[in-house]
């Protein structure tokens, strides 16, 4: 190459970044299409927000609430107006974008053709405008048209409240990060080892004992949802479209219940005592039947997840408890593992009689249970031969493998106090981000059954606000962008959009981990030493 041609060359390269670095969308998830327009527009008290929909009304409320609280601007909702405003318009066009996002120098266009569309080109609106300079009180928004869809339809969270509990402020504020970022299914984990967390009011002591104690103090007085509050929670996710789904883990995890009610206890463990409900006692089905019709009455979901996983850590009484033994003889059940399928295929029955979708971990795809009414968790990374028998079987599966989905793992080789997988991987930003179901899975599986990805906030080590904080953020984005988007991967694109969205944490106080400056945010250290958790060795 002649230098008058390397010097075009280079010039066209510098060029090429240049435009491409204006046009980096401030938006996480990145949408499907986004470019600039010619002008910006300013977002004032006195511009109006136009729902001339009834059904976009709601979404045009939230708008102005996160106006208010974020900017300190108070706008008003009219059905129509002279003055350009934000419209958000509702559209019988068949497309495949859920919405559209114009905003221009005429004003700022929102177009879907339901609700829960015209609530995701809001979100991308206000990442924007969170993004944008106030000047006493004028919002200058940048122009751009954005064209958007997701990727999976399930974009979760699990949070488990059973090791620590984190009350109605925290979760309602997990809740808003979850909708900025387009995350859409909320995972309650309520009942476990340490707690039960929830009130159920034919059984007071579930709350009431079962509520005592967490992970590092079995003596806390009892911290437990009341109804009332699990109402406030669930309304609260829905305004966000985020679903709620609670999880009432059975027949192992059961020893907070089981302090409780002892007289449905199946036995435990040296490392696990009373871990599981008794499934020689026809009373058992009974009792856990009327704690799933109350459950269910709380989550419009119409979606319980019974978990079923690790049963073995404390079913060894289960041999020689003399209920059982008459269970498997009158059943003609031949083992252990298969009192644990007699037992899941009775409470998914009780599932599926109350009109709700049975959601399971994917020790549970070995059971056969009907395929349109039940979703499989796969979480075993180092299993992936569940994953395939969970799609072979035809479950729709949401996927959650420990490694990069499970948030309790460190995000640095420094960090001390989270899981290591076999004391050494983790969970980096950059390996949430790059998700590809496609490295999971081998051509003879249908890839249509998979409903989306998930990430797991288990709480042993999460003692804390501030621990929780520094787990979660910032791979919530990553999360999110994993869940969301369908462009291809550019982690370093992805980069320039986060370091914009970290000053976001810091005005929210949330404590976050900062990959380029690790030193802004030391690892909250966990107070005590713990137990092992038994599947990486720790
Ligand atoms: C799990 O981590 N036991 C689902």
């Amino acid at each position: 190459m002649n230098l008058k041609r390397l010097i075009l060359v280079c010039s066209l390269l510098i060029g090429y970044q240049i435009t491409n670095a204006q046009e980096v969308c401030p938006i996480i998830p990145q949408p499907v299409k986004f470019a600039k327009t010619d002008g910006s527009f300013v977002l004032t008290r006195h511009t109006p927000i136009l729902a001339e929909s009834e059904l976009l009304k709601s979404v045009a409320h939230y708008l102005q609430q996160e106006l208010l609280k974020e900017q300190g601007l108070p706008l008003s909702v009219a059905n129509t107006s002279k003055e350009p405003g934000v419209k958000l318009v509702l559209t019988s066009k068949k497309s495949s974008d859920i919405y559209t996002l114009e905003i221009n120098s005429k004003g700022v266009a929102i177009t879907a053709s339901d609700a829960e569309g015209a609530f995701y080109g809001v979100v991308s609106l206000l990442q924007i405008a969170r993004q944008s300079k106030n000047l006493k009180g004028s919002l200058s928004l940048e122009g751009w048209k954005i064209q958007d869809s997701p990727l999976y339809e399930w974009r979760g969270l699990m949070l488990d409240e059973s090791r620590h509990f984190f009350g109605v402020a925290k979760v309602k504020s997990i809740l808003d990060w979850m909708a900025f970022y387009k995350l859409n299914r909320f995972h309650w984990h309520l009942t476990d080892e340490p707690a039960w967390r929830i009130e159920i009011k034919k059984y007071p002591g579930l709350a009431l004992i079962g509520g005592i104690g967490d992970f590092l103090n079995g003596t806390l007085p009892s911290q437990y949802y009341t109804q009332e509050q699990v109402k406030e929670v669930v309304a609260y996710a829905a305004q966000r479209f985020i679903t709620v789904i609670p999880e009432i883990d059975m027949p192992g995890h059961a020893s907070a219940a089981n302090r409780a009610y002892p007289e449905f206890s199946g036995g435990g463990s040296e490392g696990h005592p009373e871990f599981t409900f008794n499934p020689g006692k026809e009373g058992t089905y009974q009792y856990l039947s009327n704690i799933l019709r109350e459950t269910n009455a709380l989550f419009p979901s119409g979606m319980i997840h019974l978990g079923g996983d690790e049963v073995s850590y404390g079913n060894q009484q289960w041999s020689t408890n003399a209920d059982i033994k008459t269970l498997m003889q009158s059943k003609g059940l031949a083992n252990v593992k298969e009192v644990e399928k007699y037992f899941m295929k009775r409470m998914a029955d009780s599932v599926y009689s109350m009109n709700a979708k049975l959601l399971v971990w994917d020790e549970m795809a070995e059971v056969d249970l009907p395929k349109d009414k039940t979703i499989i968790f796969w979480w075993r990374h180092d299993k992936p031969d569940m994953l395939t028998l969970s799609l072979k079987k035809g479950y729709q599966t949401v996927l959650c493998p420990r490694l990069p989905f499970y948030f309790d793992f460190v995000q640095d080789s420094t960090h001390n106090y989270g899981r290591k997988w076999s004391n050494k991987l983790y969970n980096a930003l950059e390996s949430a981000y790059s998700f590809s179901q496609d490295n999971y899975l081998d051509g003879s599986v249908s890839k249509k059954q998979i409903l989306g990805i998930q990430a797991d906030l288990w709480t042993e080590t999460i003692q804390s606000d501030q621990r929780l904080d520094y787990l979660l953020f910032p791979r919530i984005t990553a999360l999110a962008e994993a869940a969301w988007s369908k462009n291809a991967k550019d982690f370093q694109a992805f980069i320039q959009r986060l370091k914009k969205h970290m000053p976001l944490f810091q005005q929210a106080s949330i404590y976050y981990y900062d990959p380029f400056n690790p030193a802004k945010n030391p690892e909250p250290v966990r107070i005590g030493t713990g137990v092992k958790r038994f599947d990486t060795g720790l």
